[in-house]
């Protein structure tokens, strides 16, 4: 078996025959003999005369191959006390039939649908029957308000949203569709239909407009799957980038699905049969690509698990869920092993359930701390492997990679560049920094399969924002340096975007927010480090001459709460006389996030007024005053 250097190397090398090989693992309507189309560079397509259909991949073909009582998807819930399992069969039978109903409602292909649904096997349904029809699916993550659904709304387009009636946090119920009825009163574009899952915990009266899912699927005739050209669209999904729009990333059909294969096998070392459990959300890219797609399209079992690592109901909840449903390798983000650590400091609660399945502890979505790494391999004997990637990338850039070699681990590092993303770290000039300097970190292009081809209906803003400050490279907007050895370091953004207990968000949305605030003049916010959550938003405010100070704190963050959502997790607001500027006009944040991390940082010559930056010092400073 090849290991981990000539895998990597022959990618790099030889690309068509490395991706030629890995797409031998899909079933092709029409199978690829073009692998990489490079005619409108720097915008490349995969497979681009191929075509296939996801959702036969992920489905029917286990199906078709004798597999069909394989279990696909376990629902674990704690929240509802509700455990359920389909098989493939199952599976398929129940998204042919949604997909019916879509299309009786008028999905096509090429038609989006955008879900706002909480973690229950109907999301999972409705992602699939989309793929099945050819429709592309844009899932909007349940802890996102009406601004930031809307803005999706308004940008894909939709002819029909799927939602559910609520979702079930731990101990309390979050109402979903009076989010969808606000985000349609400020989204200028109308969807023709709304379907709602009503759930028992708490059923809503539908609008006009609207259908129960219940209605939805009676006497749906089931679909067939629609084949479709490997470039076309499988999904949007939005993330937050530097400004208050979010960025519509697509992924493609046939790229997507050779890339996920691979990665589930060789990087997560997992095969058909086994069980993975990615305990995230189909709401980000780790949901889309390790709980829906890349599970099933390798025949393997996926849990979808509606719960939190602590309060449902103790910090035992995940060696539970592995225990009982035998998992082999799970993947979830630090700061939820954090949030098990902060309460069950000794691991107590491991020690009562048999994880002797369990393989390997993947973990991504923000910095690995060494601390939370080393507390995580001595808890469970396994290997943890922490592995950075993007929404944008859809599937790992750096990882160890379990299914072919077994490498060593290094705390801080997400190890090793997987096959065929050429990772650089450069200086300002995009020179190639040595081993141990600090740079930012690109990929040169192409980009492997899988990564997005584009923002949606938006070429000009893709080139713009990833690929024009570096030419010949995709900028990640992660800083970091490689060692000796050739192991990566991700030491974090170096742009405005911040990451809340693994939940990516964008400060400029906040200040937007903020800003339409009418006693607001201008305003900043940043992150700052959080030791349970990685990070956490810092508001400033300056207020308009006269305006009255009482109570602006909390409506600032009542308005952020209603408008982004309850996972910005914005609890402090500081009112201030003034923001600390360049004489260009330009707000000091990262000086100010310097200071509020470390008590310190450089103070750049070409401040404004150094007494402003003074005088905010002391309420920025660690530990200084309180959230709200
Ligand atoms: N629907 C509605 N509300 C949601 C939601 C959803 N899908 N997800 C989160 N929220 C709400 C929470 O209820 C919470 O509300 P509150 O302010 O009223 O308490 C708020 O959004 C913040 O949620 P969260 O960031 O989850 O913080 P928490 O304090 O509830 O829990 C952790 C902390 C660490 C346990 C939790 O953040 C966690 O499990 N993080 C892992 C994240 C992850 O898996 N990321 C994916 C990358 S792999
Ligand atoms: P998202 O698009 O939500 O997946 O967030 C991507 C960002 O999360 C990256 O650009 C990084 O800043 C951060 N990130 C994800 N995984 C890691 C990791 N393993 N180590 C360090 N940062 C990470």
């Amino acid at each position: 078996m090849a290991d981990y250097r000539q895998t990597y190397q022959r990618s790099i090398s030889d690309p068509d025959g490395f991706w030629r090989e890995a797409a031998a693992a899909i079933d092709w309507h029409v199978a690829p003999t073009r692998i990489l189309d490079d005619s409108e560079a720097p915008i490349f397509r995969w497979f681009p005369d191929a075509e296939l259909n996801t959702c036969h991949n992920a489905l029917d073909r286990h199906v078709d191959a004798g597999h069909g009582e394989r279990t696909a998807l376990v629902y674990d819930s704690p929240v509802t006390g509700v455990t359920r399992s389909y098989s493939y069969r199952q599976l398929r039978d129940q998204v042919a039939v949604f997909a019916g109903a879509l299309r009786r409602l008028g999905v096509d292909r090429g038609d989006r649908v955008v879900i706002y649904m909480a973690m229950v096997p109907e999301t999972v349904i409705a992602m699939l029957a989309c793929a099945r029809l050819g429709a592309v699916h844009s899932v909007v993550f349940g802890g996102f308000g009406a601004r930031e659904l809307a803005a999706r709304i308004d940008d894909a387009r939709p002819k029909v949203i799927v939602a559910t009636s609520c979702g079930v946090e731990a101990g309390r119920v979050v109402p979903y569709q009076p989010m969808l009825e606000a985000a349609l009163g400020q989204a200028a574009h109308r969807p023709d239909r709304c379907v709602i899952l009503q759930r028992p915990e708490q059923p809503v009266v539908l609008a006009e407009r609207d259908l129960t899912w219940a209605e939805a699927v009676t006497d749906a005739a089931p679909a067939e799957c629609v084949p479709v050209r490997a470039t076309d669209p499988l999904y949007i999904l939005y993330t937050s980038g530097t400004t208050g729009r979010p960025k519509g990333v697509v992924r493609d059909n046939g790229g997507h699905a050779v890339a996920l294969r691979w990665s589930m096998e060789h990087i997560f070392g997992v095969r058909p049969g086994q069980v993975f459990w990615a305990a995230s959300d189909v709401g980000w890219v780790v949901g889309h690509s390790y709980i829906v797609y890349a599970p099933l399209l390798t025949g393997a079992t996926t849990i979808l698990y509606e719960g939190k690592p602590v309060g449902t109901p103790d910090a035992g909840a995940f060696w539970r869920v592995a225990a009982q449903h035998r998992v082999t390798s799970m993947f979830t983000a630090p700061t939820a092993l954090r949030a098990i650590r902060k309460e069950d400091p000794e691991g107590k609660f491991r020690f009562a359930y048999d994880l002797i399945a369990l393989r390997h502890l993947f973990l991504a979505g923000e910095r690995l701390d060494p601390q939370t790494y080393r507390w995580a391999g001595d808890l469970l004997g396994v290997p943890v492997i922490d592995n950075w990637w993007q929404t944008e990338t859809g599937w790992p850039i750096a990882a160890s990679p379990r299914g072919i070699e077994e490498l060593p681990t290094k705390p801080g590092s997400p190890s090793l560049p997987m096959p065929g993303y050429r990772v650089r770290v450069v200086d300002e000039s995009g020179n190639d920094l040595p081993a141990g300097a600090e740079g930012a970190i690109v990929i040169g292009l192409p980009l492997p399969p899988g990564c997005l081809p584009t923002l949606w209906q938006d070429d000009e803003r893709y080139v713009r924002s990833y690929l024009t400050t570096f030419q010949g490279n995709y900028l990640t907007g992660d800083g970091g340096r490689f060692d000796e050895d050739g192991y990566l370091y991700v030491l974090g953004r170096t742009d405005d975007v911040i990451n809340v207990a693994g939940h990516r968000l964008s400060t400029g949305a906040m200040e937007e927010v903020l800003a339409g605030h009418p006693a607001v003049a201008e305003c900043a916010v940043i992150g700052v480090h959080d030791a349970l959550k990685g990070q956490s938003p810092r508001a400033f405010v300056v207020l308009k001459a006269g305006a009255d100070p009482d109570g602006v704190a909390e409506e600032l963050i009542a308005r952020v709460r209603a408008q982004i959502g309850p996972v910005a997790a914005l609890r402090r607001v500081d009112v201030v006389p003034a923001l600390p500027k360049t004489r260009s006009g330009k707000i000091l944040r990262g000086t100010m996030r310097g200071i509020a991390d470390t008590g310190d940082a450089p103070v750049p010559s070409t401040i404004e007024d150094p007494a402003v930056l003074e005088a905010l010092r002391p309420v920025l400073r660690p530990g200084s005053g309180r959230s709200v």
